[in-house]
């Protein structure tokens, strides 16, 4: 894929090795790809393939050793989300959203406003004043997500972000997402470990090899939106989950 100027973010034969005391690691090899500005792309591949790697590189935690990392906006916003919620137990649900304007210290009635409407879009009314230790799994994740919200960032990055819930959870928390990014029109980029949920939220999926993680798929998702629960018993949802699953376990083995 040629890099496009339209695109939100463009990357180029983008490489990374780590070396620590240890030895060296090739975590990604060669990677060019861009992705469109509100597109929603899941990142999929075996465990160790430089999947959380990759994030950090487009969140700029982490510098490439090869290749470049371009966005159209200058200081693009991020707002990334981890598997693990890691919120502060002894902030209130309002507060642990509040959390990243406060740092910018805005005034306090404009960043309580800002917070309460996310609390709205991520459904959790009524537990403003909740602590972190009376949420259930689904719920600190909504919250993890108002927060990284909360800069209205220009592209949001999710790592796993359901890993650790339960099926239906997990099948819900999808749907709110979705409702989310409809809502909000950022850029999404979500790794996962699940070939259906890949396949359910996103536009496109990119698929990588064992480490050094390479692309060795680039699959549009061609599925109406909004997405519905019934769309994953159609025979598109099928193929497509088929598809996905034959290349990556001819690449790698099994992944799920
Ligand atoms: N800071 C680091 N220093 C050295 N090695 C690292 C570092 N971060 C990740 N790695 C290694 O890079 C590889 C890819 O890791 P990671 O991106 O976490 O994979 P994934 O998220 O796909 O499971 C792994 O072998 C991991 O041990
Ligand atoms: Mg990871």
């Amino acid at each position: 894929m040629n890099s496009s100027p339209e695109a939100a973010l463009n990357v180029h034969n983008l490489g990374v090795i780590f070396r620590d005391a240890s030895g060296v690691v090739h975590a990604l090899h060669d990677l060019t790809f861009s992705l469109p500005p509100n597109g929603f792309v899941a990142l999929i591949g075996p465990s160790g393939c430089g999947k959380s790697t990759l994030l950090r590189v487009l969140a700029g935690l982490v510098s490439p050793t090869a290749g470049t990392v371009r966005y159209n906006t200058a200081q693009p916003r991020i707002g990334m989300v981890f598997q693990k919620a890691n919120l502060m137990p002894w902030r209130r649900v309002i507060d642990n959203i509040s959390l990243p304007l406060e740092l910018k210290r805005l005034p306090r009635s404009e960043i309580l406003a800002r917070a309460q409407d996310l609390i709205r879009l991520v459904g959790l009314e009524g537990f403003e004043r909740a602590y972190p230790r009376d949420l259930s799994g689904g719920m600190a994740q909504r919250v993890a997500i108002a927060r990284a919200l909360m800069q209205d960032p220009d592209i949001l990055l999710l790592d796993e972000p359901f890993g650790a819930l339960d099926a239906l959870t997990r099948e819900r928390m999808g749907d709110e997402l979705l409702h989310i990014w409809h809502a909000h029109q950022k850029t999404v980029v979500l790794v996962t470990h699940s070939i259906p949920e890949a396949v359910y939220l996103s536009d496109r999926i990119l698929a990588l090899s064992a480490r050094p993680g390479s692309i060795i798929l680039d699959m549009p998702v061609d599925l109406a939106r909004p997405r519905t629960p019934e769309m994953r018993y159609s025979k598109t949802f099928q193929q497509l989950t088929h598809q996905l699953r034959d290349t990556l376990q001819e690449a790698n083995g099994l992944v799920t």
